[in-house]
C-alpha cells in the first residue's frame, strides 16, 4: 500500500490521551481529515489534541453512520492490549471501518501486507513479505524485518527489533527496545519486558524478560 492516506472521509480518533495524540500526528502527517477525538471520560470532553477537539464519548460514533467517517483506534496500551482489542472488535461489529494507518516517515509499508486498523508509526521500518494481522501497533521506531508475521491485536512497542522469520501470536507485547532474534515464535498472549533479547521461543500466554530472556 501506498503511504498515502486513502480516505476521503474524515477519521474520528477513539481515545484522547498518548498513543491518540500518536495516531493525531501520523494523519496530519499523512494531510488526512480529522473530524475529532473521542474519550469516556467526560472531563476530557471539549479539551483540544494537537489542535483537534476532543468531542464526546463513544455515543458519538455510536450514534453515527459508519459510512460517514472512519474510526482510528486511539487506545495504546502499556502491559496488554485488550481495551485496545475491545474498542476494534465493538466498532467493528456495528459496521464501522478502521483503515491502515502508516506515518510517512515510516519505511517499507509497501512490500508488507497490512490488516485493518493496522498502526506503523513515524520512523518504523517493515522488510518485504512482513505480514501484520488488524489492529496490530508496530510503533515509533521499531524494526520488523523481512518474514514475520504478526497476529491480530498485536503491539509492537517502540525501539523494538524483530529479525528475520519471527512470528507473534495475536493479542502479544512486545515491550519497548526489545529484540527477537530470527526465526522466534512468541505464543498469543505473551508479554516481553521491556529490553528483552528473545533468543528462544516464548509459549503463549507467558512474561519474559532479561538477557537472555527467561519467563518471570
Ligand atoms: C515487565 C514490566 C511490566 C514490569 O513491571 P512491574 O510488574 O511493575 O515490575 P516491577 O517494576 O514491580 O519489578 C518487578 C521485578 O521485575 C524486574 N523487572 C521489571 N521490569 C523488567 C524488565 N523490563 N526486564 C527485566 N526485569 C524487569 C524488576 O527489576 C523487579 O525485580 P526484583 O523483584 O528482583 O527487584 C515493565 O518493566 C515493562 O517492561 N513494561 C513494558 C513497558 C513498555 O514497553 N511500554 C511501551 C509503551 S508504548
Amino acid at each position: 500500500m501506498s503511504t498515502e492516506w486513502p480516505e476521503v472521509r474524515p477519521a474520528l480518533i477513539l481515545g484522547s490521551g498518548g498513543h491518540a495524540a500518536v495516531v493525531l500526528a501520523a494523519l496530519q502527517a499523512a494531510t488526512a481529515a480529522v473530524a475529532g477525538l473521542l474519550d469516556s471520560d467526560p472531563l476530557r470532553h471539549g479539551a483540544k489534541v494537537l489542535g483537534i477537539d476532543v468531542l464526546g464519548g463513544d455515543e458519538f460514533a455510536e450514534s453515527g453512520n459508519p459510512s460517514e467517517f472512519v474510526l482510528v483506534n486511539g487506545i495504546g496500551g502499556v502491559s496488554n492490549t485488550d481495551q485496545r482489542r475491545g474498542v476494534f472488535e465493538k466498532f467493528t461489529a456495528l459496521g464501522f471501518q478502521f483503515p491502515a494507518i502508516v506515518h510517512p516517515s515510516a519505511i517499507g509499508a509497501n512490500v508488507a501486507q497490512l490488516g485493518n486498523g493496522v498502526q506503523v508509526m513515524a520512523g518504523a521500518v517493515l522488510q518485504p513479505h512482513t505480514r501484520i494481522g488488524d489492529n496490530s501497533v508496530v510503533n515509533t521506531g521499531a524494526l520488523v524485518d523481512h518474514d514475520c508475521t504478526l497476529g491480530d491485536h498485536v503491539h509492537i512497542a517502540p525501539g523494538v527489533t524483530l529479525s528475520g522469520g519471527v512470528s507473534v501470536g495475536s493479542r502479544t507485547m512486545i515491550g519497548a527496545g526489545a529484540t527477537v532474534i530470527q526465526n522466534v515464535v512468541v505464543g498469543e498472549g505473551a508479554f516481553v519486558a521491556a529490553g528483552a533479547t528473545v533468543v528462544s521461543d516464548v509459549d503463549a500466554g507467558t512474561r519474559v524478560g532479561g538477557t537472555p530472556s527467561r519467563k518471570f
